[in-house]
């Protein structure tokens, strides 16, 4: 097939024969909240098992379930206490066994979360960590310091944990360990070679059971700067406004040692690949990092193959922050050989249909309560089909948080007591934390838990207002959120968006426009508008026909405020 190069383009299309991950799009599934076949108002793996078709029918490649460990459920199963068990919450192994199995028959593919970090204070390592001295070989698997002051009674330095108060804990013999979140959450030793020999065995341990990759958390932050020097920045110093600090101005986030550890990872990736060249591993990373350039780092070709885009995901609602974010992840990415990751939801985040109806100017926040501010729920749900539709046309791959095929807001009515987050319990309730965005999904209306699971048990409540959003209410009801998602993936892989060049599109009387030609290898075109002003524009007739819209054009054919369309 031809292979169209221009120079008009900011992005090449992908060859032909370009692997699965570049263009895939991934279901992000949080177990404890897709679906629950037990009616103990968790979520579990069975449940997963059986709600697989509608993934397939919804059209999406794979899937990455978030963790599914053993854990005592501190941080909702980002404290690992059995890296190669499943809490008995989510089911069992000869479940997560099934899962795959019937998820591969189905033709998705799977990618677990892996957590190296940090583990659970009740794993076997750190409870061997305590009940040994100061200084033995079980505490080097850690960040064990002795304190400052006379008696040691100050902790170590000045960090602060993401989840608020200090990053450090005292143990009984008067030592400290460090805990960038939780203090349920201890940091491993990344300079340990036992703790490297023993992730190269977890990594082997889960390709062994045929997952197809992994989603790796916090992979910025595994090594700290030498000396643990004090920080006086913030923790959270991210965004994409371009006038912040380098992430690894802290000294525990992208330092550039992180980099030796994924490539190792890679290398036994590739050898499973090698063995089976039909069955292609990867990984993503979990990385808040700004700069751009240092982002890249992560995806060069002997390590992730995909990174979350996240400074996309915190982009304000206005066209030309939008252009100047895709252009420049487009840019760096390029400059590395790896495709772009777009994501715009997942379960730590508030869900872009909510985010989206919230003033623009104000900062994101972290929850959002009864008491605060309410997102306009029409206005981000209409934005979020907008950013949707532009997302899934450009080119690379990208990642679905589950419920945002439904348009689900997040819930702004949980009452205090339920709340679960640590994030609420250690910032004494300043951040309310994201509880919000896990509560389980709606599938059938009138039915109890909204069809979550057989009985009427929420691990968190469902809001009344998620029946309206079930699936059961959108299923082949034209102009649905579901139905929307269902057909832009058609035609995404139909027109093979995911592996397209890209060229902007130019001469819109209005600047809230943001448009773009995806440009296949084969050189068939797909015009994409996006109208983020107040007034309707005008589509260019040259384009072709509507393929699909995000809501309804005008009655002269004109695209309106909030909407973005597809054309070819
Ligand atoms: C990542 C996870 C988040 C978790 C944290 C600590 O950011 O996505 O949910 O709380 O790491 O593991």
């Amino acid at each position: 097939m031809l292979e169209r190069t221009s120079e008009s383009l900011i992005h090449q299309p992908d060859p032909v024969d370009a692997p699965w991950w570049r263009s895939a799009v991934i279901y992000q599934i949080y177990p404890r909240s897709f679906a629950d076949s037990n009616g103990d108002g968790v979520g579990d793996l069975p449940a997963v098992t059986d709600r697989l078709p509608y993934l397939t029918a919804l059209g999406v490649d794979a899937i990455w379930l978030s963790p599914f460990y053993v854990s005592p459920m501190a941080d909702a199963g980002y404290d690992v206490t059995d890296y190669r068990d499943i809490d008995p919450l989510f089911g069992t192994l000869a479940d997560a066994d099934a899962m795959i199995a019937r998820a591969h028959e189905l033709g998705l593919r799977v990618i677990v979360d892996l957590v190296p970090n940090h583990t659970s204070n009740h794993h076997v390592w750190f409870e061997a960590a305590l009940a040994a001295a100061p200084g033995s070989p079980e505490r080097e698997r850690y960040v064990f310091r002795d304190g400052k002051g006379p008696d040691g009674s100050e902790p170590p330095n000045n960090w602060k944990s993401n989840f608020g108060g200090s990053a450090w804990q005292r143990v009984d013999d008067g030592q400290w360990y460090l805990h960038l979140f939780d203090y349920h959450q201890p940091d491993l030793n990344w300079q340990n070679p036992e703790v490297r020999a023993e992730f190269h065995d977890i990594i082997r341990y889960w390709l062994d059971r045929g997952v197809d990759g992994f989603r790796v958390d916090v992979a910025h932050g595994l090594v700290k700067r030498e000396g643990l020097p004090d920080f006086n920045g913030v923790n959270h110093d991210f965004g994409p406004e371009g006038d912040r600090l380098p992430t690894n101005t802290s000294p525990f986030w992208d330092q550039d040692g992180v980099h030796e550890i994924y490539a190792g990872w890679r290398t036994i990736l590739d050898e499973y690949t090698a063995a089976d060249p039909t069955h292609e591993r990867m990984m993503c990373a979990e990385a808040w990092v700004q700069p751009a350039e240092r982002m890249a780092l992560y995806v060069r070709d002997d390590e992730f193959q995909q990174a979350f885009n996240f400074p996309f995901l915190a982009t304000h609602w206005y066209a030309d922050a939008l252009h100047d974010v895709i252009e420049l992840s487009l840019r760096s990415n390029d400059s590395v050989g790896a495709p772009t990751t777009w994501v715009l939801s997942n379960h730590d985040v508030v869900r872009h249909a909510s985010r989206l109806g919230l003033p623009q100017d104000l900062p994101r926040p972290n929850g959002i309560g009864a008491a605060d501010p309410q997102p306009d729920e029409a206005l981000g749900l209409r934005r979020a089909r907008a950013a949707t539709t532009l997302m899934l046309a450009l080119p690379g791959g990208a990642y679905l948080y589950q419920g945002e095929e439904l348009g689900l807001p997040d819930s702004t009515e949980l009452p205090d007591e339920v709340r679960q987050d640590p994030t609420f319990r250690f910032t004494k309730g300043v951040e309310l934390g994201r509880d919000g965005c896990r509560v389980p999904i709606p599938w059938v209306k009138d039915a109890p838990s909204f069809g979550f699971g057989p009985s009427a048990e929420a691990w968190l409540p469902q809001p009344a207002a998620y029946g309206a959003y079930a699936v059961d209410q959108q299923d082949g009801v034209p102009g649905s959120t579901l139905e929307l998602y269902r057909t832009l993936l058609r035609i995404r892989r139909e027109r093979r968006l995911g592996n397209g060049g890209m060229e902007w599109l130019t001469g819109f009387d209005d600047d809230a426009v943001v448009a773009l030609v995806n440009v296949a290898g084969s050189g068939e075109r797909t015009t994409v508008v996006a109208n983020l002003g107040a007034t309707p524009v005008e589509l260019p007739a040259e384009a072709g026909s509507v393929l699909v819209a995000s809501g309804p054009l005008t009655e002269e054919g004109r695209l309106p405020t909030d909407t973005t369309v597809w054309l070819g």
